[in-house]
């Protein structure tokens, strides 16, 4: 395959995206409409609400991504879109719309699962092409996993959480707090404090997994806030500090273990939560511990959801598996983690 222009399109959650893409790695443009801002008061996204400003949006997110890349349909290889998981509503949004788009211009199809996008997030705007084997951590508001990937497409799961996503329990640590949604950022800005003040034990310290569990911290954080009564406020700082460092100690504990246990070129960290400066921090002590390159998304915007990490997923599909029909997909709620990559 020669250059690829490729339309990304995202719909999984509150955001409707779209993106200019150029061989997975040049982003020509990356619109995003959030709803978030209409969710802020309450616990979350409401999957309803969320789907009636997807519909009012997507065309006009894709005509200003098309405008602001100066790309006519006539130059694109590939429209990619998001085909689960996430809130059904939104997702066909998405696929609806890229169906619609790709039969009307006759450009090719390609779903595309949301983790195999941010699995690409690392090559947005870097020129700089990687060296597998690769470690992958992604963690996100839906996932807590390590992947080992062999190439672009392919490689295997090495463990995932037992129980909540880390970025769910951010979130989720924040609602405790009082913060507002999204937690992850909020309870960050908060964690000024002490990062030892309260204890938190390791999940599963002890037992012979890489796998992932944050429940028992979100857990303990409830206990602390308890046993403060009507103190916990001014604690508040301390609280998220000794929070956070708990979240981000397990995080860091599996990846220093797998990078034990396989051999790898790069470390990579992607999803929502590769936004928080000091996982950050601590993930690159340990990649100059391992003598492994760490890689984070270019970018604050390709950390969380967006259409460019699914244009740059697309373009790899298409170039390392060019047997595959990509426009046979269905949309769905829920997809495997499995599905992501291919073996
Ligand atoms: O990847 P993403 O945008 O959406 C999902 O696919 O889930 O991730 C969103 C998650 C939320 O849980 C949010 O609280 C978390 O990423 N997040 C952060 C930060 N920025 C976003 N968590 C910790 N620190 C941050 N700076
Ligand atoms: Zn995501």
């Amino acid at each position: 395959m020669g250059p690829g222009i490729l339309l990304g399109i995202e719909t999984s959650c509150d955001e409707t995206a779209a993106s200019v893409v150029r061989n997975g790695t040049e982003v020509f443009s990356s619109v995003i409409a959030s709803s978030m801002e209409e969710f802020r008061e309450g616990a979350g996204v409401i999957p309803e609400l969320a789907a009636r400003r997807q519909v009012e949006w997507m065309m006009p997110v894709i005509a200003q991504a098309m405008t602001e890349a100066g790309v006519e349909h006539g130059s694109l290889s590939a429209i990619a879109v998001t085909k689960g998981p996430g809130l059904l509503g939104s997702l066909l949004v998405g696929t609806g719309t890229a169906r619609v788009l790709s039969s009307l211009w006759d450009v090719p199809l390609i779903g595309v699962h949301h983790t195999l996008g941010h699995l690409s997030s690392t090559w947005l705007g870097t020129g700089d092409a990687p060296t597998f084997p690769v470690l992958t951590l992604s963690v996100s508001g839906g996932h807590s996993d390590l992947w080992l990937r062999k190439s672009h497409t392919s490689g295997t799961l090495l463990s995932s959480t037992r129980d909540d996503a880390v970025g769910e329990a951010f979130d989720k640590g924040a609602s405790l707090l009082g913060l507002p949604y999204p937690g992850g950022p909020s309870l960050a800005n908060m964690a000024t404090g002490s990062r030892s003040r309260f204890p938190f034990s390791l999940p599963l310290r002890g037992e012979d997994t890489m796998d992932f569990s944050f429940s028992g911290l979100k857990t303990a954080l409830r206990y602390h806030i308890r046993d403060l009564g009507d103190r916990w406020v001014e604690h508040r700082h301390d609280l998220a500090a000794s929070f956070q460092e708990a979240l981000c100690a397990h995080l860091l504990d599996r990846v220093q273990k797998a990078l034990e246990s396989n051999t790898v070129r790069e470390l990579h960290v992607v999803g929502g939560v590769s936004a928080n400066a000091r996982l950050r921090e601590l993930l690159s002590e340990a990649a100059r511990k391992h003598g492994v390159t760490l890689r984070l998304p270019g970018k604050p915007e390709y950390c969380t959801d967006n259409a460019a990490m699914i244009a740059s997923a697309g373009y790899f599909l298409l170039q390392e598996q060019p047997d595959r029909d990509h426009s046979e997909f269905s949309t769905a709620a829920q997809l495997s983690l499995a599905q992501a990559l291919s073996a």
